[in-house]
């Protein structure tokens, strides 16, 4: 063992500390990993719960047991420590940043230009993943999930300071035609969607590693059928619903928690028994499940993974609040997908009442018509020398209210191009507010 490493028993654990093994099977802990930090009681509660007597804990990465009597016990202690920084990513001047109460709705902590930069780093290593899981799976090797654990607190961390950045990225390559880009959506919304909707640590987990999992079996089938610009003949059709089953096939041997797979089968069910492959209804399908598929579908559309023609965000929200009230999806996971993206998501183009056009950067959760967006072009169709960031939260900016969205890939020309960003245009225009 090495120095800085010390075996506890369970009594002594404290929020702070950080832990590298439990006495019991990785299968039989409430977590996805073994090495994490201590964040919270809820955590050193799930511990106990799971029969953990002794761990071992590295005083290089944490606190270490308060050795005067008469401390506290451990389940009762102070929340107030915060907990040792645990991503790998560098996060600019945020070592301070206090920790977070999911349960708690909170104004981003971080500005997002600062955030962007982390997201950035973020979603490379999230596409990396995903590549390396694929090659593992192609080549008819299990994967190991617990290697993900740094990932999903990774994005939980950045989606808690400032989930703007994240939202903005996996918007920004919408119509891709790409699965890399479609999972590392999928990963980053349903993430977001799981703590707004308070899911708890243990199935966010499992939710997180289903999403990066759940189109396994589609990178099995031809190539040709990710964004095919025709309808899929039946033939085709069959065997892209069969990407679930061919999926389960190549993910048996990796030993995935049973709720994990659960949610990855489950993932085109609907609740109506319109969706594939078990036609399952209602409360058959778990309410993970239910999550992912309203994401998932949302995230195929925006990404126009299918044979289906791809949309704009307002427009892909717009399909699955009518299919919620058809009974298709639940309503109040697609109402809580609204109320997280706006009307109108990051990089939305939209047209202003007074004529100007502009992209939208920042959604407020408490004001979903009046996000910040960056002016391109003014009354007359003019592109500006440089864009105007402006908030329409502001009582003065009332006259310049959302008339629409706009669909840039509709038209052509230099007219549309600021209203298609890019990476470098969304962080440069952070610069100019
Ligand atoms: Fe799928
Ligand atoms: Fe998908």
């Amino acid at each position: 063992m090495f120095e800085h490493q010390k075996i506890i028993a369970i009594g002594d654990l404290r929020v702070g500390m950080f832990v590298t093994k439990l006495d019991i099977a990785w299968l039989d802990s409430p977590f996805l990993s073994h090495t994490r930090a201590i964040k919270d009681a809820a955590d050193i509660k799930a511990l106990l719960q799971a029969g953990v007597k002794t761990l071992t804990i590295d005083l290089s990465l944490g606190v270490d047991v308060i050795p005067e009597p008469g401390i506290e016990p451990a389940v009762s202690a102070p929340l107030s420590i915060p907990p040792p920084e645990i991503t790998d990513v560098p996060v600019p001047e945020v070592a301070d940043v206090p920790a977070m109460n999911a349960e708690t709705p909170v104004p981003p902590v971080v500005a997002l230009e600062r955030e962007l930069q982390v997201a950035v780093e973020l979603r490379d290593r999230v596409k990396k993943a995903v590549e390396n899981l694929s090659r593992t799976l192609e080549a008819g090797a299990p994967v190991d999930v617990t290697e993900l654990a740094p990932l999903l607190d990774s994005t939980i961390e950045s989606l808690k300071r400032n989930d703007q950045a994240l939202m903005s990225l996996v918007h920004l390559s919408r119509k891709a035609h790409r699965l890399g880009d479609h999972v590392f959506g999928t990963f980053c919304l349903v993430l977001n969607l799981a703590l707004q909707r308070k899911v708890s640590e243990q199935e966010r987990e499992h939710l997180g590693v289903a999403a990066l999992l759940h189109e396994a079996g589609w990178t099995q089938l031809p190539l040709n059928l990710i964004g095919k610009r025709s309808p899929y003949t039946p033939a085709e059709l069959a065997l892209v619903q069969k990407h679930v089953a061919i999926g389960a096939r190549t993910l048996a041997q990796s030993d995935l928690p049973e709720l994990t797979n659960r949610i990855i089968a489950e993932h085109h069910e609907r609740l109506d028994g319109s969706g594939y492959p078990a036609q399952l209804r209602g409360d058959q399908v778990h309410p993970l499940s239910q999550l992912l598929a309203v994401v998932d579908t949302y995230e195929e559309r925006v990404h126009q993974l299918t044979d289906e023609p791809g949309v704009i965000p307002t427009v892909a929200l717009r399909s699955l609040y009518r299919e919620a009230e058809r009974g298709v999806f639940s309503p109040e996971v697609v109402a809580s997908l609204i109320s997280l993206l706006g009307i109108y998501p990051p990089t939305t183009a939209v047209l202003l009442k007074t004529g100007e056009r502009a992209v939208v950067r920042e959604h407020h959760s408490d004001a979903p018509l009046q996000p910040v967006v960056a002016i391109h072009y003014d009354a007359a169709g003019a592109a500006l020398a440089a864009p105007l960031v402006v908030d329409l939260r502001q009582a003065a900016e009332t006259r310049r209210a959302i008339e629409s969205a706009l669909d840039p890939g509709a038209s052509e020309g230099e007219y549309w191009r600021w209203l298609r960003p890019s990476e470098e245009q969304l962080i440069h225009e952070r610069a100019v507010r």
